[in-house]
């Protein structure tokens, strides 16, 4: 995409281009998405049939699967209108550019699928205008009669609010007034009036309406919800997303590397303040079981309870996640011990030798279901270094007999291999969701072939963040091109509200109720090791900046 996209802006002729280009693609995708359909079609009735590659699968040898039409050109158009790319002189369209388009033709596709295709998702809000509670000066565009799509997304993205300053400075309200300047003052007014809007909107959403957008949305956990390494702290803004989620029937799996067994309090420790908020914000019933975490990619399947802990979900037995995924042959059900041994003993010899050839400062520690290749304390270990030990095994593995899932990756600072992987994670959640491909979403950031995300292409459609504020980025725009109401999710950080809800704020203003025995933690000076999922010296867990 990004070499044919070049061609026009060496020509000078993006801007005039440019949508053509990306319509050209959508030809491409469709073409090949009809070409494979017909093609799996003969085979399952048993027609006669020869394989033809589309002309996409000759100029991209290695393409995935569509699971949904992609409506590239309008998402071009939507990124351009917002950030004139095609006007650039001097820069040419860049890979994150491309990356961020596909991300929202995939989030417009999977909302315009409730609307027939041909609409722009963009439901009536449920009040008026969207102007909640007085809300100054923010609308939600509806899509008026005889308007055509591309004229509501140019309204739509013309109205993308400026989001509201992080409240970073002083704990009383203060920010707002003193040497401020008028742009200031009214937007700190319009900040008041929305966070109480905000509740009023809260109040009108009916809790049982199903967001026409993914059904099931897998998240990974290290970099796409908290940064590599970290735990969900206070992440408000993305937190309400996902709240807003959940209330919508949205299903939410975390599937992350990271795998404590069924340790659920390790699993708790790292999504805490998610999960505090959860319980600040009264979720209850349905919606706070269709919260899931997958551990160990595939390994082990936890859910939330009324308690707002996570539980083991049972594996075997009636209705026992294992038991009822065992028609697939990947499903951990199906596994033998003795392979999953040969997979950790190959994984433990490689890594070892990939070790010493590089001279690493590192260890390796083996768990039940993997094995990692850790820096020592204090040091860190290159992506050449690591990728290098990711490639190896990977082709060791792939030459070996070995029949079942892995995944062999570079976690940025560390690598695995785990048994299993996201692509079985993902399957298993869908078969025993009965949720289809095409209505779930996996969102990461690991999507190169030597990172964990990647093998969740297979089997959904996916985006591809690089960091937690893009996840919030997402699912803002997946909840706006739904039609839950503006409002609501403008605003997370909503300052007055947490100041009527809490009536204590930390210095920072911002609220930090710490649960599930943070506290404790703290005082005991113990803190979790990521890695191993040990209990160590705060200090020495923070110098390993875990
Ligand atoms: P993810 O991005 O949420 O999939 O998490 C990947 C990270 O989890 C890795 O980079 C490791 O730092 C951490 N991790 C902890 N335990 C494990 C494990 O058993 N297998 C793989 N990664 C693990
Ligand atoms: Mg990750």
């Amino acid at each position: 995409m990004k070499s044919m996209l070049m061609h026009s802006f060496v020509l000078d002729a993006l801007d005039t281009t440019g949508a053509d280009t990306f319509s050209h693609f959508e030809v491409l995708i469709d073409e090949h998405r009809k070409m494979t359909d017909q093609y799996l079609d003969d085979i399952s009735q048993n027609n006669k049939t020869t394989f033809v590659p589309s002309r996409l699968k000759q100029l991209v040898p290695q393409v995935g699967t569509f699971y949904t039409r992609l409506p590239l050109r309008k998402a071009f158009e939507a990124y351009n209108h917002k950030y004139g790319i095609t006007k650039r002189r001097h820069i040419c369209i860049s890979f994150n550019e491309i990356r961020h388009i596909l991300n929202l033709a995939q989030i417009i596709a999977m909302t315009d699928m409730y609307k027939g295709g041909s609409q722009l998702g963009l439901l009536p809000p449920l009040v008026p205008n969207g102007n909640i509670g007085g809300g100054g000066g923010v609308a939600h565009h509806v899509k008026k009669e005889g308007e055509t799509d591309d004229q509501a997304i140019r309204a739509w993205t013309s109205m993308t609010v400026t989001p509201r300053r992080e409240v970073d400075d002083k704990s009383d309200g203060s920010q707002y007034s003193g040497d401020t300047t008028p742009e200031e003052r009214s937007r700190a007014m319009c900040d008041r009036s929305e966070s109480i809007a905000i509740e009023e909107a809260f109040s009108l959403l009916p809790d049982r309406t199903a967001l026409p957008g993914p059904k099931l949305i897998c998240f990974d956990g290290d970099q796409t919800l908290y940064s590599d390494g970290a735990n969900f702290e206070s992440n408000p803004r993305l937190a309400k997303y996902l709240f807003l989620l959940l209330k919508h029937g949205v299903t939410i799996a975390v599937v992350t590397a990271a795998g404590y067994e069924y340790q659920a309090a390790k699993y708790e420790l790292r999504l805490s303040g998610l999960l505090a908020y959860f319980k600040e914000k009264g979720l209850k019933g349905d919606d706070l079981e269709r919260f899931y975490i997958f551990g160990g990619e595939c390994n082990y399947l936890l859910r939330l309870g009324a308690d707002y802990k996570l539980h083991a979900v049972k594996e075997n037995g009636p209705g026992g996640w294992m038991n009822s995924t065992k028609h697939m042959s990947e499903s951990p059900g199906n596994w033998s011990e003795s392979e999953v041994k040969s997979v950790l003993d190959m994984a433990e010899a490689s890594f070892n030798s990939s070790m010493e050839d590089q001279n690493m400062r590192a260890r390796i520690i083996r768990k039940k279901r993997s094995v990692g290749l850790i820096p020592k304390a204090d040091e860190k270990i290159t992506r050449e270094a690591l990728d290098e030990a990711v490639l190896r095994i990977q082709s060791e593995l792939d030459n070996s007999k070995i029949n079942l899932p892995f995944c062999a990756f570079n976690g940025g600072r560390d690598a695995w291999v785990d048994v299993g992987n996201k692509r079985v994670g993902v399957q298993v959640l869908q078969s025993y969701l009965g949720v289809p491909p095409e209505e779930s979403l996996h969102i990461g950031d690991q999507f190169l072939n030597t990172g964990n995300d990647f093998a969740a292409r297979s089997v959904c459609p996916c985006v591809w963040i690089t960091s937690p504020e893009e996840t919030s980025y997402i699912l803002k725009s997946i909840l706006r091109l739904a039609g839950v109401p503006l409002m609501a999710i403008l605003n997370p950080v909503d300052y007055e509200d947490k100041k009527q809800v809490n009536g204590d704020k930390d210095k920072k203003g911002i609220e930090k109720k710490v649960d599930f025995d943070e506290m404790e933690r703290r005082t005991s000076r113990l803190a979790m090791d990521v890695f191993t999922g040990e209990m160590i010296p705060l200090q020495r867990a923070a110098s390993r900046d875990v």
